[in-house]
């Protein structure tokens, strides 16, 4: 019985001790954004999403895995069946085994896994100073802020430091980053990736390229809303009728 209430004793400390811990390293709450799919009648751009990917293919991909997402997932944002074939090409995977029990390389199909740019964790860290760029895929709902979270920390984080700051060899401030050293050098510069030519801005790298990552993590907000949406009219329509046949039964009543 004793022991029992000195370990939740030492369990609440410990919890304690965590939580003054974290509050040290808060980061300041990442700043709001537009996105189109806000809101209960918000709804994912396929222009975006399509511009997102772009930017996570080009930059982040170095780094960063998609590891929930399929080549043909692709096709929900707007990609026709040959195009993704065509993405998926020219991505290699390891397959297997052969007859010969050997694994080999062949070019991707739209039924695999998007390939992560490491092949174990322990040699991402190994490119990233010790670093693990973690998997994006469902970023946005693993970090308070979600996709005003990824914006915050890739399109406004990377600043001059205040005065007084300590740098840590082989990491950059961030202010949306608990502690503020991140061990990912800026990833955005401006013109890092065209769209329809045009050389893009940090703001709309960063906007697209999060909520392409909020879709990879909730690919059916769309139809969630559509049905939020069905059951408020629903409701509306039940309590117009409800208050029509109240009126009715009530007025048969002198009064
Ligand atoms: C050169 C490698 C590299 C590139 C390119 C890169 N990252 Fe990172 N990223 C990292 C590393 C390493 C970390 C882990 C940082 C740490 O733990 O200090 C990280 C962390 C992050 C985090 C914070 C994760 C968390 O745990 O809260 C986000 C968000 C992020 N990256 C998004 C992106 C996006 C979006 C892109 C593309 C625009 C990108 N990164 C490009 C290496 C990279």
């Amino acid at each position: 019985m004793l022991k029992a209430a000195a370990a939740a004793l030492a369990a609440a400390l410990a919890l304690v001790v965590a939580g003054a811990a974290e509050a040290q390293e808060e980061a300041p709450p990442p700043p709001h954004q537009t996105w189109s799919f806000d809101g209960v009648f918000g709804t994912y751009n396929e222009a975006t999403l399509q511009r997102g990917f772009a930017v996570y293919q080009q930059v982040c991909s170095a780094c960063h895995p998609v590891t929930h997402l399929y080549f043909r997932d692709l096709e929900k944002i707007g990609y026709t069946e040959d195009e993704v074939k065509g993405i998926a090409a020219k991505y290699t995977v390891t397959a297997g085994p052969n007859k010969e029990g050997q694994m080999f390389k062949r070019p991707a199909r739209p039924a695999d896994h998007i390939p992560g740019p490491f092949p174990n964790d322990e040699a991402a860290r190994a490119a990233n100073n010790g670093g693990l760029p973690p998997d994006l895929s469902l970023i946005t709902l693993a970090r308070d802020g979600g996709p005003d979270y990824v914006y915050a920390i890739v399109g406004l984080g990377f600043t001059k430091p205040p005065p007084g700051f300590k740098p840590i060899p082989g990491t950059y401030y961030n202010q949306y980053f608990a502690g503020n050293h991140i061990k990912m050098p800026p990833p955005l510069h401006p013109g890092a990736v065209k769209f329809d030519g045009q050389p893009a801005s940090v703001p709309q790298m960063a906007h697209d390229v999060a909520a392409f990552l909020n879709w990879a993590a909730e690919p059916n907000l769309d139809e969630r809303h559509q049905t939020g949406a069905k059951v408020v009219l629903f409701l509306v329509v039940a309590v117009i009728v409800f208050y029509a046949a109240k009126r009715r039964i009530w007025s048969r009543i002198p009064h």
